[in-house]
């Protein structure tokens, strides 16, 4: 039983996450995708909220769960007796962060594998940043997020 986990702040989850969590349940048999607190991010939705949208973008995915974790993810990997990390990578300016960390994540525990998944071109550009920055000018996200979403987004940003 391969089991993985795809880890992130998700503020909120977008189209780019859910095309590298759909490519994992695709390669592993279970898919746990852990939303972080992150509180030095000062994320804009709650941890709670970030779960529940989260857990609503991947209900039609059978081998995947969605679970809120605080503290290290290597800890949280070991809990939940994970193999794997997964993690989206996007343009060349991820690789320098992406592989401090997966060195940083070999050295607290090195029976933990990263594998790196390539976000396809339409998403190569796309972040939670930009998506919130739309969304506080009141512009249309709905090409960027799934509909519960883009209204969670206007609910955040009203008019
Ligand atoms: N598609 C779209 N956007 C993507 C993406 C993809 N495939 N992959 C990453 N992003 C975006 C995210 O939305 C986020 O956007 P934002 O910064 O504009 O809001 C940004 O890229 C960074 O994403 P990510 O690399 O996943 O970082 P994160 O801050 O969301 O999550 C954790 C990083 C949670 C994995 C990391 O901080 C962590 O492991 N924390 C736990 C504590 C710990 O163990 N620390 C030591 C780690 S070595």
């Amino acid at each position: 039983m391969k089991r993985a986990v795809t880890p992130g702040t998700f503020d909120p989850i977008t189209f780019g996450h859910l095309d590298v969590i759909t490519r994992a349940a695709q390669l592993m048999d279970e898919v746990i995708v852990a939303v972080a607190a992150s509180a030095g991010k000062k994320p804009i939705f709650t941890l709670e909220e970030r779960t529940v949208l989260a857990r609503q973008a991947v209900e039609h995915l059978p081998n995947v769960r969605v679970e809120p974790f605080e503290g290290l993810l290597v800890d949280f990997a070991r809990s939940r007796e994970a193999q794997v990390l997964v993690k989206g990578l996007r343009a060349i300016t991820d690789f320098e962060y992406e592989f401090q960390m997966a060195a940083l994540n070999y050295q607290l525990a090195n029976e933990l594998e990263t594998v790196f998944i390539m976000s396809p071109p339409q998403y190569m550009y796309l972040s939670s940043s930009i998506v919130r920055e739309l969304a506080s000018f009141g512009s249309p996200v709905d090409m960027f997020v799934p509909p519960h979403v883009a209204k969670a987004l206007r609910d955040k940003f009203p008019d």
